[in-house]
């Protein structure tokens, strides 16, 4: 996708779509709707008037209206998007209607867009950013194997600035927002691949590829590493599997960067859980696919980072596995030794996503890393707490937590705090090692954090559970179903923070 800014001149422009953004103004008092384009063109406002009057548009979030050569404007098509009441619109309304333009323009094979900034009192702050996300995340579709796939991707966007708006703030905000947005998609089209696509060594390319192309430094490792390193929590997933383990770290070093804090970047990467041992019921187990969501989350962030370029050091681990049955596989009761000295008690050979992280944090920490934060597609039992509606988030550390919480305001992505008090840690204990790997029936998602914790030990550290969130299974308006790619932007915001 192309994009461009433009300076003003909404009404005279050619083009297949103009797309505008509405809101309800309607004071709380008499609350009769009164909808407003957000637009400083009196001439986009005359085409639009006679129709906000009908009642057959409310302005609804993400509600659209078309009107066919609009009266004055030179553009065929004027598109309203609405953003709902004016005093409850954030700038992720805008992101979410800027994606519902896009998804009504590629269902109608409409390829050129042109966007109204909007104008007033509404938004402070990048609405350019926010436009540029939204279009760029709604023009990923997943069906990338489908042999009638038709490309239906848009191709120019440019979004119309007021005259007076800062230019240049705008080319910033439009850069940073493509950068965001497609790095996401990276990471969406990682977790859309199918098991016998993606193999943990095939996954490991792809890392290594990325980063030859954004300028970071990859190692891959394979099995001989994890014995190297004694990642025994690691490799009694990987022993499993006929497909050899990857240990993806991809390496950010900006010059000027101060020498702390270092961020540790852990993602999960199971490129298929079938459960192992500890077999998974057959019903839905096709999308274990998607179980690599939190490493393909950190690659995607690391993207990023290479090109906004924050002066903070980043390092990121990603352990890559599949978890499968076998006569090499590890068994309940199994004990292991994780790299940093714990043994663990294996109860569920399917609490793998752990196993692994263990020593993905133990290392990170082992290449200096001082703040860690990990992703993980970890437990059912989140989506059972949260619904697909949060995604859930642990911290052992406050300063590092508010800034986390911090970045998030910013992206518009949902993250619910769950606790790790002590007592939780009681689930965990085992009669023959230091811990076990489940903590029974409740509380799964909390019991799982509180296993990751330690091996976090006393580094500051957070803890993202997406199970719930990496996956969509309904389109909605504004992106396609299938993967999301959630927590990259925050990610990156979080990371962004440490360079201020
Ligand atoms: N990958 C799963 C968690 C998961 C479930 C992700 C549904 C996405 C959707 C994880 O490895 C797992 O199997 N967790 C178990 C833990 C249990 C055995 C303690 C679970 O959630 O059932
Ligand atoms: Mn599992
Ligand atoms: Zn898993």
């Amino acid at each position: 996708m192309r994009t461009a800014l433009q300076s003003g001149n909404a009404a005279g422009t050619e083009t297949e779509l103009l797309v505008v953004f509405t809101v309800d103004a309607a004071s709380t008092k008499d609350g009769k709707p009164e909808i407003t384009l957000l637009t400083e063109e009196p001439a986009v406002q005359q085409a639009a008037a006679p129709f906000l009057t009908s009642g057959e548009f409310s302005s609804n979030p993400n509600e659209t209206l078309l009107l066919h050569a609009p009266q004055g404007l030179k553009a065929k098509r004027l598109l309203l998007v609405g953003l709902g009441k004016a005093a409850k619109a954030t700038i992720h309304h805008l992101r979410c209607a800027a994606g519902t333009a896009v998804r009504f323009a590629k269902q109608r094979k409409l390829r050129g867009l042109f966007f109204i900034a909007p104008a007033g009192q509404v938004f402070t702050g990048a609405t350019e950013r926010a436009i540029v996300e939204g279009a760029i995340l709604a023009d990923f579709d997943p069906d990338t194997y489908r042999s009638d796939r038709k490309d239906q991707s848009v191709q120019s966007l440019t979004i119309i600035i007021a005259a007076s708006a800062d230019h240049k703030a705008a080319e910033e905000a439009l850069r940073e927002g493509t950068v965001i947005a497609e790095s996401q998609n990276f990471t969406r089209s990682l977790v859309n691949e199918p098991g016998n696509r993606l193999t943990p060594a095939i996954f490991g390319q792809r890392a290594a590829e990325m980063a030859r192309e954004a300028g970071l430094k990859c190692e891959v490792y394979g099995a001989e590493k994890l014995h190297e390193l004694k990642m025994g929590a690691f490799w009694s997933v990987a022993q499993g599997s006929d497909e050899p383990p990857a240990l993806i770290v991809v390496t950010y070093e900006p010059e000027g960067a101060a020498e702390r804090p270092v961020l540790g970047l852990v993602g999960k990467g199971i490129t298929f859980d079938t459960g192992g041992i500890s077999i998974k019921p057959s019903d839905n187990m096709e999308k274990m696919k998607y179980d690599m969501a939190g490493g393909a989350a950190m690659l995607g962030a690391m993207r990023a980072i290479a090109q906004l370029k924050p002066k903070v050091k980043v390092i990121a681990v990603v352990c890559a596995t599949e978890n499968m049955p076998s006569g090499k596989a590890q068994k309940p009761g199994d004990v292991q030794i994780a790299m940093s000295g714990k043994s663990i008690e294996i109860i569920n050979t399917d609490a793998e996503g752990r196993l692994v992280l263990a020593d993905g944090l133990a290392y990170a920490k082992q290449l200096g890393a001082t703040h860690l934060i990990d992703a993980a597609t970890l437990t059912g039992a989140v989506a059972v707490a949260l619904g697909q509606i949060n995604a859930g988030v642990f911290s052992n550390n406050e300063e590092t937590y508010q800034r986390f919480s911090n970045a998030v305001s910013k992206t518009g992505e949902r993250f619910w705090r769950l606790p790790l008090e002590e007592e939780y840690r009681d689930l965990i204990r085992s009669d023959i090692a230091d811990i076990k790997n489940t903590g029974g029936r409740y509380g799964g998602a909390i019991t799982a954090a509180m296993f990751l914790k330690e091996f976090a030990e006393d580094t500051p550290w957070i803890h993202l559970d997406i199970a719930s969130m990496a996956w969509l299974d309904d389109a909605k308006p504004w992106i396609a179903k299938g993967p999301t790619g959630v927590a990259v932007r925050s990610i990156i915001e979080w990371v962004r923070s440490y360079a201020e």
